[in-house]
């Protein structure tokens, strides 16, 4: 079986082409952006809408497939920006009235997990997702996805972008403060962390304020990093020791920071568990999670109507797939 999966969810909008076998045939995108990184919805819907056709097509020439090989069209119903969502959903209706195809909605973050699944190989793992909205952990337990702790406030990444704002270091500021913070020393920062929650934001106020007194951007990137990922590191290490699971599996897009692994891969050699990233390129939003969650639940999820859910939430979702 083929599937064709459609994201729609924020800036990103992507095609993806992936077999039953776990395949990825082709994963195309085109991003909306502005040079700040702020986003008007209004324009992103018209960003989506203007170049979904184009992007379709590139991914159906990439994997060298026409309608007649397509089995299945998946979309992401949820969570999301309405207007943004409404883009995709629209264009699986009609793109499954037109070759007379299947359709079904799956939950976007549920897709950041399984894709990291099926490119790593890693089977019952704890899951860190650090995004730029996300930061939770997660595990399945009694067949549901279980979030055993997240953000009180922002996640990680937005934290990261709210203070390379602040220091003038442009969108997104992640890969920036990464680069200063190996050049860096520790100054102590708020660690905030309540039972398995986290909280971000006085970080960032403090960040700001030791800038504007003149510490060295260096030390206070490297604080920030070291802190904010101590502070995640510690969470996941409980769920590990709660779930009494093996495994540990970073997702999201600051999944692409090498000292976060680096920690990360430290404490789960410490207790004897194996630590996994996802590839660079299926850690952002794409359609390849969203072609592959269709194959995972077709046939087997609960039927729910073709529309939008823009705050469904991962601990909704039924694990019914393998
Ligand atoms: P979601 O809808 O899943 O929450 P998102 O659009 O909020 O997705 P992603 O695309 O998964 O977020 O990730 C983007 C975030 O990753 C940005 O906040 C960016 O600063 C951060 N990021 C990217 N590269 C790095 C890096 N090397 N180190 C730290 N953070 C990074
Ligand atoms: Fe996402």
């Amino acid at each position: 079986m083929i599937c064709l999966g459609i994201e729609s969810t924020a800036h990103t909008f992507g095609v993806g082409i992936v077999t039953s076998e776990g395949k990825i045939l082709a994963n195309a995108k085109k991003v909306f952006t502005t040079e700040t990184g702020g986003m008007i919805l209004r324009e992103v819907a018209k960003h989506h809408e203007k170049i979904c056709d184009s992007v379709v097509s590139e991914a159906m020439e990439k994997a060298n497939v026409n309608w007649d090989k397509i089995d299945l069209i998946a979309y992401s119903r949820g969570p999301g920006l309405a207007p943004a969502l409404k883009v995709g959903k629209d264009l699986a209706k009609k793109l499954s009235s037109e070759h007379n195809k299947p359709i079904i909605g799956v939950n976007h973050c549920v897709a950041h997990l399984t894709i990291g699944q099926l490119c790593t190989g890693a089977k019952d793992p704890v899951f860190l997702y650090v995004s730029g909205v996300n930061t939770q952990v997660i595990a399945i337990a009694g067949g549901k996805f279980r979030i055993f702790g997240e953000t009180l406030d922002i996640g990680i990444g937005n934290a990261l972008d709210k203070f390379g704002r602040e220091a003038g270091l442009g969108f997104p500021a992640g890969p920036k403060i990464e680069e200063l913070a190996e050049k860096g020393k520790y100054i102590e920062m708020p660690y905030v962390v309540k039972g398995m929650d986290t909280s971000f934001a006085g970080l960032v106020t403090k960040a700001t304020q030791l800038l504007k007194k003149g510490e060295k951007i260096e030390d206070v990137c490297c604080a920030f990093q070291e802190t904010a990922f101590a502070m995640v590191t510690e969470v996941s290490e409980r769920a590990l020791a709660h779930c009494e699971k093996k495994e540990l599996l970073l997702i999201g897009g600051v999944a692409a920071n090498k000292k976060l692994c680096s920690m990360l891969d430290k404490m789960c050699k410490q207790r004897n568990a194996k630590f996994f990233a996802v590839p660079l390129e299926y850690a952002g939003d794409q359609g390849a999670m969203i072609a592959w969650q269709g194959i995972l639940e077709q046939g087997k999820s609960k039927e729910i109507e073709i529309d939008i859910y823009p705050y469904e939430r991962t601990d909704t979702i039924e694990v019914v797939w393998d």
